[in-house]
């Protein structure tokens, strides 16, 4: 059999499926995983592209697999395992041989073992859209040398989604780049799944509306404007029925949400990067409370559960198509500010309309609007994409949609975090005149850290002491 064209390393849900996407879009891949049973049933069950696929039995055996220069992907744990993979990969490979890093790593991660790797090919790509996307089609966000992303880019976007024949895969810039654009992805993706989650359950405990009605309505959003891979499943898990009780499924599921941290990373990053972004900040904390379950418990028995039932005369379901649709855009100009903010920052140059495209096909946050969310970063990606004309237009529409949906939920107990700080966002960015000459103050009064003043000069102080 003549040499792979490319090796991949780590046979979970994500690794084998990628490996079958590559095997299936015509590369002669060599594979290796920890476990060598996992290798060989992968191998077993791979169908007819097991022709394409060399299982090896251990790592000195796939490298030997691989024609030179070798390109291996990793598909490994974030963290420790990445860089012990690194590290055990490093001494069998020649000096022009590229590792790719594929996983859902720290960007500092990336940026340290790029630069570790020094001279040594090296990628750190981000690859969004799941399991269904590893295999059929994910959105790739490439990291590292120029150079040594167009060595493997023509396996990389032969096997990316298309969006109208366009691959969705992009170099993004040096080092860590890739990995810091899938991490603001993934903090979109947390805003999303939870303004998404907040009008489900305004739905549920403020309309009454059980989880078949609560399913056709998303599948009718997502015929709309709002259409988008987020809406479409959140149909599907609300009609779904639970196989083991006949139970709608949905209310058999517990309330406490998972995270792996790739949305919490951006949180943070966003903090030393001063990008307001608390549509996702407060995505990220609500995951945080659904955690609480035990506690929210007892706030429910100690304060009394919240009256939740709103009139059917107060909200109508466009007004929550019309909210979700003015949140959904304020989460991504967040998202996109960040990306931004850290261009600058970081010196990378990211490019804003290629990341609007890579996201229309393949990622999880893939939806309608990332079409027009292109063509307004590309007429000027240094806009707030709220400033521009067609999303301007959609929140003078929207967001007294939104303002109904927060205040009616407030009024009933019904949390909304990301949507009522998506509106927050929204009424702080259109106040020229805001508050914090009141935090001026207090700093100067308790701190003589001075202020501007509105007629001129910095370094002012108050008359506190008089
Ligand atoms: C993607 C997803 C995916 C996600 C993991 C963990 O782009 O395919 O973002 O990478 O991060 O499934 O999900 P949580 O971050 O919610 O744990």
């Amino acid at each position: 059999m003549s040499k792979a064209q490319i090796g991949l390393i780590g046979l979970g849900t994500m690794g084998a499926a990628l490996a079958l996407n590559i095997a299936d879009n015509g590369f002669d891949i060599a594979v290796w995983n920890r476990t060598t049973a996992t290798t060989h049933k992968f191998h077993d069950t791979a169908g007819d592209l097991a022709a394409r696929i060399t299982p090896t039995d251990t790592l000195e055996a796939l490298v030997q697999a691989i024609a030179k220069p070798r390109a291996i992907i990793l598909m490994v744990p974030a963290g420790q395992a990445v860089d012990d993979q690194i590290d055990a990969l490093r001494p069998l490979l020649d000096d022009d041989d590229l590792i790719i890093d594929a996983g859902n790593a720290n960007f500092h991660d990336t940026n340290r073992r790029a630069r570790d790797a020094g001279d040594l090919p090296f990628l750190g790509i981000g690859v969004s859209g799941g399991e269904e996307g590893a295999r059929f089609g994910p959105s790739i966000m490439g990291g590292g040398k120029r150079d040594h992303w167009d060595r493997v880019a023509p396996i990389l976007t032969a096997i990316a989604a298309k969006h109208d024949g366009t691959a969705c895969a992009t170099w993004m810039g040096e080092e860590g780049a890739g990995h810091f654009v899938k991490a603001v992805h993934n903090g979109i993706e947390y805003a999303d799944m939870q303004m998404i989650a907040e009008v489900y359950g305004i739905m549920r405990d403020g309309l009454g509306m059980d989880n078949t009605a609560i399913g056709d309505t998303f599948a009718t959003w997502d015929k709309g404007p709002l259409q988008s891979y987020l809406i479409e499943i959140s149909g599907k898990v609300a009609a779904a029925t639970d196989p083991k009780t006949g139970q709608p499924m949905l209310d058999v599921i517990v309330d406490a949400a998972g995270q792996k941290g790739t949305g919490r990373w951006t949180v943070i990053e966003a903090q030393h990067l001063a990008a307001p972004i608390p549509a996702i900040e407060a995505a990220v904390v609500a995951r945080n409370l659904s955690s609480q379950k035990e506690t929210r418990a007892a706030g429910e028995a100690l304060f009394g559960a919240a009256p939740h039932h709103i009139p059917h005369d107060n909200m109508s379901l466009d007004t929550l198509e019309g909210a979700l649709m003015a949140g959904k855009i304020l989460c991504y100009a967040q998202g996109f500010g960040m990306i931004a903010k850290a261009s600058d920052e970081f010196g990378w140059a990211l490019p804003l309309p290629e990341i609007a495209k890579v996201w229309r096909a393949g990622c999880i946050i893939r939806s309608a609007m990332l079409d027009d969310m292109a063509s307004a970063l590309g007429d000027d990606a240094d806009r707030n994409l709220m400033f521009a004309p067609k999303f301007t237009d959609l929140l003078k529409s929207n967001h007294d949609d939104l303002r109904r949906v927060v205040a009616q939920a407030a009024l009933h107990g019904i949390a909304t975090p990301a949507l009522s700080s998506g509106l927050a966002y929204f009424d702080a960015m259109r106040t020229e005149r805001g508050t914090a000459n009141m935090i001026q103050g207090q700093r100067d009064f308790f701190g003589a850290h001075g202020f501007e003043r509105i007629d001129g000069g910095s370094g002012h102080h108050g008359p506190w002491g008089d």
